[in-house]
């Protein structure tokens, strides 16, 4: 059941060619052009006009919601905020009739979520599920979803979950920037092109595993880690983080890049690895003079880089390529090497990979 592969984390981890693939699945189609969610069709309207957009989750869930974040205002030019569902419940929120909420849950029956889209609702807010788990909880109690089609998810640590659910916001965000005409018809095909090129750099992602593992080797008594990155690559680094902790029991910390001389540049020395996702986008030169800073105080660096980069090989003591994409589908290709890296590193440590410890798949109790 796990084909061949030693645990449910890497089959799934394997899989994302494909997860991906399928969640975009009757939804994109590059040649006519085309981007259709069938459980968006009738809140086109609403969602396109709304003042904001609000997204609950919880962990990996929080994270594909601060992907979106960026890429909903970017391409939509519509303000987001997005909140942990624990935080959101409690807290009182300003929610508006023509607010759209977006609920993340791989499971669908995280309790914290269910609580927040249930409030929303009492508010007279939209919910929107973004679900994998087919006639969930949350799928049941929103207005409308569309689904991941990751498949079922088995390893505790998400993997294909998340880029199913960064491609599935993507997807929302692209039609509703077309919809709003934020976006010219030119960068619209370019990204229907994009997206629909995803599943096979994925693919070819996948074929750095092996020098991964020779790098987790080396890193695998690491006490430990930090991951940086600016923009979206912020959230990659935050979810790194977690599948670290999660899985290897290493402590690890994921910052924005520029915060890192607002303290956590205090615990930069020889000791400390620090991943840096430093591909080819807007914010480049400013994370290269992030990981100079890094260097100088003798920390030591692996870079996810865009394939083809001459100055960062040559500044960090190792290197991830990942391809080309447009900016706001690099997650979908920066977050793969990261997977890998605490993959091999809790494997290499003896850890029980697909179910660590005092964790469970879906969190039921708040
Ligand atoms: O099922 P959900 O997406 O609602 O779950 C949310 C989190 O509990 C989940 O993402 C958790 O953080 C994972 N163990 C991350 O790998």
């Amino acid at each position: 059941e796990k084909g061949g592969y030693d645990h449910f984390m890497l089959k799934e981890i394997f899989e994302q060619p494909r997860s991906i693939a399928d969640s975009m699945r009757g939804r994109v189609n590059s040649q006519e052009e085309i981007l259709q969610l069938g459980g968006l069709r009738d809140y086109m309207d609403k969602l396109a006009l709304a003042k904001r957009i609000i997204i609950v989750g919880c962990g990996t869930s929080w994270h594909a919601g601060l992907v979106a974040e960026y890429v909903f205002e970017e391409l939509a030019r519509i303000p987001v905020e997005v909140e942990y569902a624990s935080e959101f419940r409690y807290r009182n929120p300003i929610i508006h009739a023509d607010d759209f909420v977006i609920a993340i849950s791989q499971s669908g029956e995280t309790a914290d979520t269910l609580a927040a889209i249930q409030l929303a609702k009492s508010k007279g807010a939209t919910i929107f599920g973004v679900c994998n788990v087919v006639g969930s909880s949350i799928a049941r109690e929103t207005h409308a979803g569309a689904y991941t089609h990751a498949g079922p998810e088995i390893g505790v640590a998400s993997t294909k979950a998340f880029t199913a659910q960064v491609t599935v916001l993507t997807q929302m965000a692209v039609a509703m920037a077309h919809k709003r005409g934020t976006i010219t018809e030119e960068l619209y095909r370019q990204l229907l092109l994009d997206l629909s090129a995803i599943p096979q750099k994925v693919e070819q992602v996948l074929k750095a595993a092996d020098r991964i593992k020779e790098i987790a080797y080396i890193f695998t008594y690491a006490r430990n880690f930090i991951y940086l990155g600016r923009g979206l690559n912020f959230p990659v680094a935050l979810e790194g983080a977690l599948k670290l902790k999660e899985i290897s029991y290493i402590h690890a910390e994921g910052y924005p890049a520029a915060e890192m001389k607002h303290g956590p540049i205090a615990l930069i020395d020889e000791d400390m690895p620090v991943v840096f996702i430093a591909t080819k986008d807007s914010s480049y030169e400013k994370i290269v003079s992030n990981i100079q800073e890094v260097k100088a105080r003798k920390g030591r660096v692996i870079a996810i880089v865009t394939e083809g980069d001459t100055l960062i090989p040559g500044m960090v003591d190792f290197v991830i390529e990942v391809p080309e994409t447009h900016e706001v589908l690099i997650p979908l290709l920066s977050s793969i090497p990261l997977q890998l890296l605490s993959y091999y590193i809790a494997v290499m440590r003896g850890r029980n990979v697909d179910q660590p410890r005092n964790l469970a798949k879906s969190v039921t109790v708040e």
